[in-house]
């Protein structure tokens, strides 16, 4: 069987794996990994440690600025153990980018047009020869209508808020109710899916992937089996 090369576009509601599934997807067909995501939060880090965002509002022309002038530039590094992390101007910034402060905010830094702009112009150079994996909200939707393989993650908001709150409690914070989880799960949701600039949305050829009873070895195996068919035809 020859397969050839294709695009892999992994979209999808937050708290519903994405990462974890287009990662061991990648790993297994030996294909590179791109987390749109930690691109986003890149950008956020960036203008908070320039004083770009002060009350919740951002000093727009200053970023804009700033992307024009290729003062922010974005790359993935492998590691040693077949990771790969995100760098920030050459600085691997992957601990700062997943902090709470970043991920407060990061939503007001997505919605912006040029931003977004500027990101997917990267993206798609990233993925011109094909043979990528990438998950974000609007890959198949923006960035890659053309993939051969589109995935729309989702799960119910209840399974993901109970993913989530066990997180945060594995990771010691005692005091988030699920409650609260719940809440800023679903508020997370109607942000991402009613904004003007590239609301998330399942493409019209996505498959859909509901995950909020399977585990992760049957979905990666789900995963598998569509990449086998969409790569052999
Ligand atoms: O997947 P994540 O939580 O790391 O994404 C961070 C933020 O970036 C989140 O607010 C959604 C947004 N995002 C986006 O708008 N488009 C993408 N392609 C990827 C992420």
């Amino acid at each position: 069987m020859t397969l050839k090369k294709i695009t892999i576009a992994i979209d999808g509601h937050s708290s519903t794996g994405k990462s974890t599934m287009a990662k061991s997807l990648a790993r297994r067909i030996g294909y590179a990994y791109v987390d749109t995501g930690a691109m986003y939060r890149a950008v956020t880090l960036f203008a908070l440690r320039e004083h770009l965002i002060k009350r919740g509002k951002v000093d727009e022309p200053a970023l804009k600025q700033h992307l024009k002038q290729g003062d922010i530039i974005i790359t993935f590094r492998p590691t040693k153990e077949g990771k790969s992390v995100t760098c920030l101007n050459g600085k691997n910034v992957e601990r700062y980018i997943r902090s709470m402060r970043v991920s407060n905010v990061v939503s007001i830094i997505a919605a912006i047009g040029f931003v977004r702009k500027a990101m997917v112009k990267q993206q798609q150079a990233m993925g011109k020869d094909k043979g990528l994996v990438m998950d974000g909200r609007d890959i198949g939707t923006v960035v890659f209508p053309d993939a051969e393989m589109k995935v729309f993650a989702t799960a119910s908001a209840q399974v993901r808020a109970q993913r989530r709150f066990d997180e945060l409690r594995a990771k010691g914070d005692t005091t988030t109710t699920l409650e609260e989880v719940l809440a800023n799960v679903t508020e997370r949701d109607r942000i991402d899916s009613t904004r003007k600039e590239s609301p998330l949305r399942q493409a019209d050829d996505a498959v859909v992937l509901d995950n909020s009873y399977m585990t992760i070895e049957e979905q990666n195996e789900w995963l598998y089996q569509l990449y086998l068919e969409r790569a052999n035809s």
